[in-house]
């Protein structure tokens, strides 16, 4: 080999080197920001808040009334299908102020099937932790 040629091979090994530390690295950076990656954290996180409605009503109480999967007890009635009557943002007054909302027939009839029973105010849980709970509900059906 001629001092040019081993230069030469000198400089091709530096460059093939350089290259795969590259794509090393690249590939390190992707696992930090590569875009998918988001999409599947935005994912787990919509089930995850879902599955946040349901823990946060059994942590709060609902459930000891409305029962663990808040379908109902002889305490309080069903929360299935309680998106016919309601939209979120009433929902969330409701559960706020319920004792504002006991006009409708469907109220009358309870007052007589739980006539011990008064669903609470939840004016003191936080707004984002109701939003959830309402989603929760508002996503049960029969
Ligand atoms: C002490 C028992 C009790 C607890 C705890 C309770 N509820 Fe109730 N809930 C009732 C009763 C009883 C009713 C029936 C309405 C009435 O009597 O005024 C009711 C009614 C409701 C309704 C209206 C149903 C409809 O047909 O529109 C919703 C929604 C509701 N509760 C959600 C909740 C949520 C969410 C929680 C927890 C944050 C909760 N309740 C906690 C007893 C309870």
């Amino acid at each position: 080999m001629t001092n040019a040629q081993k230069w030469v091979a000198a400089f091709l090994f530096l460059f093939v080197i350089l290259f795969a530390l590259s794509r090393i690295t690249k590939e390190d950076a992707s696992s930090d920001f590569d875009f998918d990656f988001y999409g599947e954290e935005e994912q787990s996180q919509t089930s995850s808040s879902e599955l946040n409605g349901l823990t946060l009503a059994q942590r709060i109480g609902c459930s000891s009334c409305h029962g663990v999967d808040l379908k109902g007890t002889n305490q309080a009635p069903t929360l299935v299908n309680v998106k016919d009557h309601w939209n979120r943002t009433e929902l969330i007054n409701y559960l706020r102020n319920p004792s504002s909302y006991g006009n409708d027939q469907r109220f009358i009839d309870y007052k007589n099937q739980y006539p011990n029973v008064i669903m609470p105010a939840y004016e003191k849980v936080d707004i984002k932790e109701l939003g959830a709970i309402a989603d929760y509900i508002l996503s049960l059906e029969n």
